[in-house]
């Protein structure tokens, strides 16, 4: 809770405008409601003005009249929005008549506002699937210099942990890219590190998670974490950035100081991680999961990394405040904090 209140006050600090494409859903305009009376952002709400204002007095929703409301089919940056999609995408076949109707898509309109300048970040899903909100964001927002792979990042916030110091783990990938290769693998983890410093707080000690632990078993999927791991500390390295990394590590390894004094001696990293890098996407999605479900932590994201500006993403199944927490994390990334 320590740690939403200082992303909250953060976030109150910079006053990033925010895109909501979803904006005629409940949850999401209650949400913006609730922003905007916590100051959390300015938020653009993309939908039908005139529903949209509708909803908001039905539902009491009274600071709805200090949000920005584009209408996706009539405002005045149409045709500016139509040729920047046409110019970022022409070698893919865009065509200003495929772009004229693209750019009435709210998914596609956000992402283009942000690469126009005319917004710092989105957060969209809970009425799309990932795939539909990453897919635009991918094409026309990209990724950062030197990352190719964007992934996604949980806050594991748990209960009353005797393994985890200030119960706090970040895990990744748990929603984006199914099968990393060791070269993304390692992006991964760098990009993790980032998001553990600035969004976490904390200094990242990274275990690149396997069912080996220092060579215990011998697979094409352990080589594949062992390559990852050299390649993570070769660019944190040359990204002078300050990180611990080490693997491959059995999860009990990483998080459990007897298992790892008997499993990985010598290891600064092992008994003592806070961030879990997966080898899969399907062994993060999973764990994240099962540690949110038995273990009664909050899962504070997908925060997304990698992304050329803050995209995120969120669960159908959210709830007001998972929207609001979103909004906020995405304004302190956009605001580089
Ligand atoms: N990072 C950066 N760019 C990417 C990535 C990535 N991880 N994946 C694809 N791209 C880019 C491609 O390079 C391509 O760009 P281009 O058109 O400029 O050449 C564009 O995105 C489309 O690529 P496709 O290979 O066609 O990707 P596709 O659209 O089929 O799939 C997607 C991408 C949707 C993210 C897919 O990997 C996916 O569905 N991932 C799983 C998402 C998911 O369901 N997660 C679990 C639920 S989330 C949760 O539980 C929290």
């Amino acid at each position: 809770m320590e740690l939403l209140n200082k992303i909250w006050d953060n976030a109150r600090k910079v006053n990033m405008r925010i895109v909501l494409p979803e904006a005629t859903e409940e949850r999401t305009l209650r949400a913006a409601d609730e922003i905007i009376a916590e100051k959390l952002a300015h938020p653009i709400l993309i939908g039908n003005p005139e529903l949209i204002l509708q909803q908001a007095a039905q539902w009491n929703l009274l600071n709805i009249k200090d949000a920005t409301i584009i209408d996706p089919i009539i405002h005045p940056k149409k045709q500016i929005y139509i040729d920047l999609l046409v110019s970022l995408r022409k070698h893919k076949g865009m065509t200003p008549e495929k772009a004229s109707t693209l750019v009435e898509d709210p998914l596609y309109l956000a992402t283009l506002m942000i690469k126009n300048g005319d917004a710092d970040g989105e957060v969209a899903g809970a009425m799309n699937a990932t795939g539909n909100v990453l897919r635009p964001a991918f094409q026309i927002v990209k990724t950062l210099p030197g990352i190719s792979v964007v992934s996604g990042a949980f806050l594991m916030l748990l209960k009353d942990n005797p393994y985890v110091k200030d119960n706090l783990l970040v895990f990744a990938d748990c929603a984006v890219h199914p099968n990393p290769t060791a070269e993304e693998l390692a992006q991964i983890a760098i990009c993790t590190a980032q998001t553990a410093k600035s969004i976490a707080g904390i200094h990242p000690r990274i275990a690149m998670l396997s069912f080996s632990t220092k060579g215990s078993a011998k697979h094409e999927m352990v080589d594949k974490v062992v390559e990852a791991t050299r390649l993570a500390k070769e660019m944190a390295l040359a990204q002078n950035i300050d990180v611990e990394i080490d693997g491959e590590l059995q999860a009990d390894a990483a998080i459990v100081k007897a298992v790892a004094a008997q499993k990985a001696p010598g290891s600064d990293v092992a008994g003592n991680a806070n961030v879990l890098v997966f080898p899969t996407l399907e062994v993060g999605n999973i764990a994240y999961k099962l540690v949110q479900r038995l273990a009664g932590a909050e899962a504070v994201g997908p925060v997304l990394q990698g992304m050329a500006a803050p995209i995120n993403d969120l669960s159908r199944g959210c709830s007001v405040s998972d929207i609001v927490n979103l909004v906020a994390i995405t304004a302190n990334q956009a605001a580089g904090l």
